[in-house]
């Protein structure tokens, strides 16, 4: 990838997470009357679950919301991304497990072990590098075509699973599901 093409993304992945910014304000908004009245443990106990609308997330694309403090990726994956990252099932994987907090720990790193429905249109993980925590850059960013951390080099495919680079393991699937059609509850 040249210099260009690289600081293109760069500037790409900007752009969603500043709309991943908005929509953690709007999530955020949503508990905010109620956790103005608790006392801290209460609230949080209140921000522990948030309820995000994914119903404007277009498909090739992803929204970034916060939670726990920490930024979640959401991703509507197009056909190709879930055709490129079920070919690569079978790859050389470093990391041969799928880190699901919805699945069985001892689950392989398939990509239908990681995704949120059987179709694999929706992924879900936490957006933390398993190096040393830095935020990747999504957006098909990297050598693999999903998400690439450029602190220390670390490459992941679209199914966030570590495919090069220093990082240890895949981005976590945190606990996550659909409660509608239109809404993922983290937590
Ligand atoms: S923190 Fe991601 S590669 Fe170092």
């Amino acid at each position: 990838m040249s210099q260009a093409d690289d600081h293109q993304g760069t500037r790409r992945d900007f752009l969603y997470y500043a709309t991943g910014g908005a929509a953690a304000v709007t999530a955020g908004a949503a508990v905010w009357p109620l956790v103005d009245q608790m006392n801290p443990s209460a609230d949080v106990k209140a921000l522990s679950s948030i309820r995000v609308d994914i119903s404007g997330v277009e498909v090739g694309s992803q929204i970034t919301v916060k939670w726990l403090g920490k930024p979640v990726f959401i991703r509507h994956r197009s056909e190709e991304e879930i055709a490129a990252a079920r070919a690569d099932d079978n790859a050389a994987l470093p990391d041969a497990f799928a880190r699901n907090d919805n699945r069985d720990s001892a689950l392989s790193a398939a990509d239908e072990n990681r995704a949120m429905d059987e179709n694999g249109e929706w992924l879900v993980m936490m957006g933390v590098c398993t190096h040393l925590g830095c935020v990747p850059l999504g957006d098909g960013a990297g050598d693999y075509g999903g998400w690439y951390c450029p602190c220390h080099g670390s490459h992941y495919d679209a199914s966030g699973r570590i495919r090069k680079g220093p990082a240890p393991e895949n981005l976590p699937v945190p606990v996550a599901e659909f409660v509608d059609e239109t809404t993922i509850k983290l937590g």
